[in-house]
């Protein structure tokens, strides 16, 4: 490498190690699941999306291999050349049907989907109206679209109004509003039934993006729209495939007429491509325990344990913020705090990171946890022991 270009990264990856925010990669030597082994390390795993315990289920291991050894390893091409298979469609078929629309369309990842919707639906003649805590990908796509961002305070109301109203004053082409529906790393719940009167008032369009949402929400985890059953009121909801329902991908539930679009103009759709066969096998399987009692009593532990695990952090005197949800972070402030918080749990056998930033906003430093319904209450137990001696041997409580 060119020796001023090796100078410049020494010199940021510096800058990050003096101000904490060094990443470094927790590599698992074992599957994920409610333990994990980091090396010899046995560690109780809180750190994960696998909300359901569906990453090693077997019967979606089952399905991906059938696939494979039928479809093959690899699609072959992005989906509008010759990289749509069967099993692509019986996918979209399936989750429309869940989802309770007319149609969705499949993308690589929850990131792509929403670089993918938000640059092909907006130019710099419309403006987006985005929740402050959005995730990344969000904004990411509100950059590409290059229409005008106006940030509301976040899950407020009032601030939102502002900015649909000073939006309308922009005299726009589109507005968009969005928002996450389950705030990734708070917790927290959008309150869709107020932002849908607001986009409805002000004739906004509106999107959710339910990836924390999907698998967790809603009947049979339908995710948020289904939860305040606003089905019909949301323009558009993307979900991911990617956390609880435990592959990989990302996809919008929407009308025929956006998904045909979409086919035309969704950049990571066009020019990236599609999904492996077992990937998609594996998710249609997904859907199918979902429905089923098997994934009806998953949902139910999965927010048993949520309720279990939050209240005991919080009767040990843990600022877990916001939360309504299993993702629970602990909030420390500094980022050197998360660490020590993250790296002394590691010692005692737990798995749960610290998020600094650019994740989090700078001060607002975290170990987030997410408890899923694979963890017995021994497990939890087990975490929170040790939980409350670090936080104690620190002065977190
Ligand atoms: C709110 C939200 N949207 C989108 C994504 C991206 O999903 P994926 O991991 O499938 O790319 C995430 C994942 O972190 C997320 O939390």
């Amino acid at each position: 490498m060119k020796k001023f270009l090796e100078m410049i990264l020494m010199d940021n990856l510096r800058q990050l190690e003096e101000e904490n925010l060094l990443t470094y990669l927790k590599v698992l030597s074992s599957p994920q699941g409610p333990w994990v082994n980091i090396g010899e390390k046995r560690l109780l795993n809180l750190s994960s999306n696998n909300y359901l315990g569906f990453n090693t289920h077997p019967l979606m291991v089952k399905s991906a291999i059938e696939a494979t050894e039928r479809w093959g390893v690899g699609s072959g091409a992005v989906r509008t050349i010759a990289g749509t298979l069967q099993l692509h469609m019986d996918l979209e078929n399936e989750l429309a049907h869940f989802k309770q629309v007319e149609s969705t369309l499949v993308f690589q990842s929850g990131y792509a989907t929403n670089l993918g919707v938000i640059q092909a639906m907006l130019s710099e003649n419309d403006v987006i109206v985005s929740d402050s805590l959005n995730h990344a990908s969000i904004i990411d796509g509100a950059r590409l679209s290059r229409a005008k961002t106006l940030v509301y305070q976040h899950t407020d109301m009032n601030s939102l109004e502002e900015k649909l109203t000073e939006a309308q004053t922009l005299k726009p082409g589109k507005v968009l509003l969005v928002t996450d529906g389950v705030f990734s790393m708070d917790g927290d719940i959008a309150p869709l039934p107020d932002i849908v009167k607001l986009a409805d008032r002000f004739e906004a369009i509106l999107m959710v993006d339910d990836a924390h949402s999907s698998g967790v929400l809603g009947r049979n985890g339908r995710g948020s729209v289904d939860h305040f059953n606003l089905h019909g009121s949301v323009d558009i909801q993307i979900g991911t495939l990617s956390k609880a329902l435990g592959t990989m991908g990302g996809y919008v539930a929407s009308s025929s007429s956006l998904v045909k679009y979409l086919i035309q103009r969704g950049r990571p759709l066009l020019f990236s491509t599609s999904h492996p066969p077992g990937v998609v096998a594996a998710t249609l399987t997904a859907l199918e325990i979902l429905k089923s009692p098997e994934g009806e009593h998953l949902i139910n532990t999965l927010w048993e344990n949520t309720t279990y695990y939050k209240g005991k952090l919080a009767k040990m005197g843990f600022n877990t913020g916001i939360s309504q949800t299993p993702i629970t972070p602990i909030i420390t402030g500094e980022a050197s705090v998360a660490r020590e918080f993250s790296q002394n749990l590691f010692q005692e056998g737990v798995f749960a990171q610290s998020i600094t930033f650019p994740t989090v906003p700078r001060g607002k430093a975290r170990v987030r946890t997410i408890v899923t319904a694979t963890h017995s209450r021994e497990d939890l137990d087990f975490a929170l022991t040790k939980m409350e001696i670090v936080g104690k041997k620190l002065g977190i409580i």
